[in-house]
């Protein structure tokens, strides 16, 4: 249905997967997708496009930004994407308003209820994406047992998510049914994203051990997330203090939090990873990134 050369797609990473991104794992072969996240705007989406244009693209939203924002839907629709995917949210009127559009429609799913719920909706690839994957998810199972049940449950296309970061990997989820791979952390590397070097060096350093499941960067910022749905990131000394804690995040704590956001100081802000984070071990382009998990 995607008709890829390779059977990868870059995962819509806010922050993190641009235009420039996108164009080059289209060029290589995959389907590159740009990320709006917590803090996407019109505008935001509107400065990456640029990158893409004359190359196929997807856009990735999240449920409850366009429900506080639905311009970005209108905006990501008028862009033309191959695909378009909204996550994280149980309203499913954006898969009309995508369908009237032309536009293929794909969201991520965390259990065979989900699955069910976007099929019945319409939604014409499915994402499963395992709780080993880097930033939001339902964290409900891991990726080898999701995938067999999804593909097993529902009639259409699924990719796969969570930990890819490996050819092995990729192997084994091919092996196992799926049309492809959502991958995050190995692309957020890479030198066509738009993550910082202080960022990169840290991803490059870090081992699954080192990801943390957690809502305490959410309280803080204070973003709608569902409260079943925490983020994967690297653990740091904001976490070590209020993960699980997240009541005491006073005034305070906010300010030091939004003084590292702005200033890149990673010992307190958030970077998102997933437990493949260990078989990432430099920086490369995505076009070397796609070589190495195709492989083996
Ligand atoms: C840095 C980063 C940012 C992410 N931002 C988004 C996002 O804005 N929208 C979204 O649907 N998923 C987002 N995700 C989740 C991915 O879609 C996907 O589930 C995940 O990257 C898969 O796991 P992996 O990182 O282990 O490959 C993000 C993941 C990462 C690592």
């Amino acid at each position: 249905m995607l008709d890829l050369a390779v059977p990868i797609l870059n995962a819509p990473m806010g922050g993190v997967a641009g235009g420039e991104l996108a164009a080059a794992v289209t060029r290589a072969g995959g389907l590159g997708m740009i990320g709006m996240g917590s803090s996407a705007t019109v505008f935001t989406l509107h400065k990456e496009l640029p990158h893409v244009r004359g190359v196929r693209f997807g856009i990735g939203l999240i449920g409850w930004r366009v429900r506080e924002d639905p311009a970005l839907l209108d905006a990501a629709l008028d862009a033309r994407p191959a695909l378009l995917s909204v996550s994280f949210g149980d309203d499913y009127a954006w898969v009309v308003a995508a369908h009237d559009a032309g536009v293929l429609t794909a969201t991520q799913v965390a259990d065979v209820e989900q699955a069910g719920q976007a099929a019945d909706a319409g939604v014409d690839v499915l994402v499963a994406r395992g709780a080993e994957g880097g930033g939001h998810g339902r964290p409900r199972m891991s990726l080898h047992t999701l995938l067999r049940q999804i593909i097993a449950h529902v009639d259409r296309p699924v990719l796969a998510a969570g930990g890819i970061a490996s050819a092995h990997a990729l192997n084994d989820v091919l092996a196992a049914g799926a049309a492809g791979a959502w991958i995050g952390t190995a692309f957020a590397v890479c030198r066509e994203s738009l993550l910082d070097d202080a960022a990169r060096a840290r991803l490059i350093a870090a081992q699954a051990a080192d990801t943390i499941l957690t809502r305490a960067f959410d309280r803080a910022f204070g973003y709608a997330w569902p409260t079943d749905t925490p983020e994967r990131v690297l653990r740091n000394s904001f976490t070590d203090r209020y993960d699980t804690r997240e009541d005491e995040i006073d005034a305070t704590a906010r300010d030091a939090l939004r003084t590292a956001t702005e200033s890149d100081d990673y010992r307190i802000a958030p970077i998102n990873a997933g437990e493949g984070v260990g078989d990432v071990t430099g920086v490369d382009d995505a076009e070397a990134v796609i070589r190495r998990l195709t492989t083996t």
